[in-house]
């Protein structure tokens, strides 16, 4: 069980009274994170490498946060963790250094249930002659088919780039069952996980991808993102750095100039945090236990607001009804019927409380659902320090914005 007021204190801002249901665009900042970054700042920003005291002391506190993160989403080794500023640029960084592993006639398949950030990037193999598929889902049921990725899948498949959450459907897709499809296939994975990391432990070894990506700005910490790779297969990258950064430099030819380090600091303070919440044991399995009660909790969150929006003749749930901890997180979207999505936020916003309308860079699968007019979707995205109470909240301010 979480502790949540003990919880809630580690967030500053939830102080003001204000509700967060925009987590998925963006997540509070734990006190800890702030205050490394600032503490690094104020004390650590110095070169590394050099071998004067600041600079080793500097030196230490990245290998340390690269073990740190290597420990959050279970990597075999830290060097496997490529540090940079955003999803959406790691993402493009992958693109262009495995590019020159593509054929003409080589095929990708990406999927139009993904944010633009797994999906755009991968089109500048189109390049290199590369075929693309799209894996769709159905529009009634809002479900992935594996059955339907099994077609798609040829002999010339060389990659599938999947999102492990969808930032709209909050629907949890089975990576581990796409992984064995797709390397049954001789293909490799790659998988966004930016929806997904604020509310599961990551397992990238368990999961079986080969590369996976998420944002820290969504999971508690600053804007600053990071790539896991498997070993071997970012050494087989072309290198984004100078020419002395020859292949053997995983991870430093994929992080061309040098990152915020800071920011790689302050996240040692997330995995502190959900370590803490695991009972400080220090090790993977505190992680773990972490996750598994926040899991309980935003189950118990997602299921009170999907039972009202189930019990009202007006609206549309954009996504599985219920809210069972295995399939979904409480990223949770619908419409209402006859009124305009920006409009009922405006008359939530006015209530303090925050959600969002539009399409959250998922357009494909928007346009695909046939939902862009009348302002997109709207979506109210939990985490775990929220409360029931602020989705009673958040209710009666749409039965008010209802009633008008
Ligand atoms: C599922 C998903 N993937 C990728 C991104 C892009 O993340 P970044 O802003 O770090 O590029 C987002 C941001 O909203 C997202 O929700």
């Amino acid at each position: 069980m979480l502790d949540l007021t003990a919880v809630r204190a580690r967030f500053p801002a939830l102080a003001d009274g204000f509700v967060y249901f925009d987590n998925a665009g963006g997540s509070l900042v734990l006190r800890d994170v702030a205050e490394r970054v600032s503490e690094y700042l104020l004390t650590t920003s110095v070169q590394t490498g050099a071998s004067y005291s600041h600079s080793v002391r500097a030196s230490e506190r990245l290998a340390q946060s690269r073990a740190s993160i290597a420990r959050f989403v279970n990597a075999s080794r830290p060097d496997e963790i490529v540090l940079g500023p955003t999803t959406s640029a790691l993402m493009r960084l992958l693109a262009t250094s495995m590019a020159p592993q593509f054929s003409p006639g080589d095929e990708v398949i990406v999927t139009v249930f993904d944010h633009e950030s797994n999906i755009g990037p991968w089109h500048i193999l189109k390049e290199r002659g590369v075929v693309f598929k799209v894996w769709t889902i159905n529009p009634d049921t809002f479900r992935v088919d594996l059955d339907d990725l099994r077609a798609l899948m040829s002999p010339r498949t060389r990659l599938v780039a999947v999102t492990h959450a969808s930032n709209i459907l909050g629907t949890i897709n089975p990576i581990a069952e796409i992984a064995a499809i797709v390397h049954a296939g001789g293909a490799k994975l790659v998988v966004d996980a930016v929806a997904y990391a604020p509310h599961r432990a990551v397992d990238v070894q368990a999961c079986g991808a080969d590369f996976y990506a998420f944002s820290f700005y969504k999971t508690y910490g600053p804007h600053f993102a990071i790539l896991w790779g498997r070993y071997d297969l970012l050494a087989e990258l072309e290198s984004q750095y100078h020419y002395f950064y020859t292949k053997d430099k995983v991870p430093t030819k994929l992080e061309p100039g040098n990152a915020n380090y800071e920011l790689a600091w302050g996240c040692t303070g997330i995995v502190d945090y959900f370590d803490g919440l695991g009972g400080g044991t220090g090790d993977r399995a505190a992680i773990v236990r972490a996750f598994d009660a926040v899991a309980d909790h935003e189950a118990v969150l997602g299921e009170r607001l999907l039972g009202w929006l189930r019990d009202r003749n007006d609206v549309r749930i954009i996504g599985d009804r219920h809210a069972p901890r295995e399939s979904r997180v409480p990223t949770i979207a619908f419409k209402l019927d006859g009124r305009r999505s920006d409009e009922i936020v405006r008359r939530v916003d006015a209530d303090r409380i925050g959600i969002r309308h539009g399409d959250f860079h998922s357009r494909r699968l928007v346009e695909h659902l046939g939902l862009a007019d009348g302002g997109g979707v709207l979506r109210v995205s939990m985490v775990h320090y929220n409360t029931i109470e602020e989705v009673d909240r958040l209710t009666a301010s749409l039965e008010r914005a209802l009633a008008v």
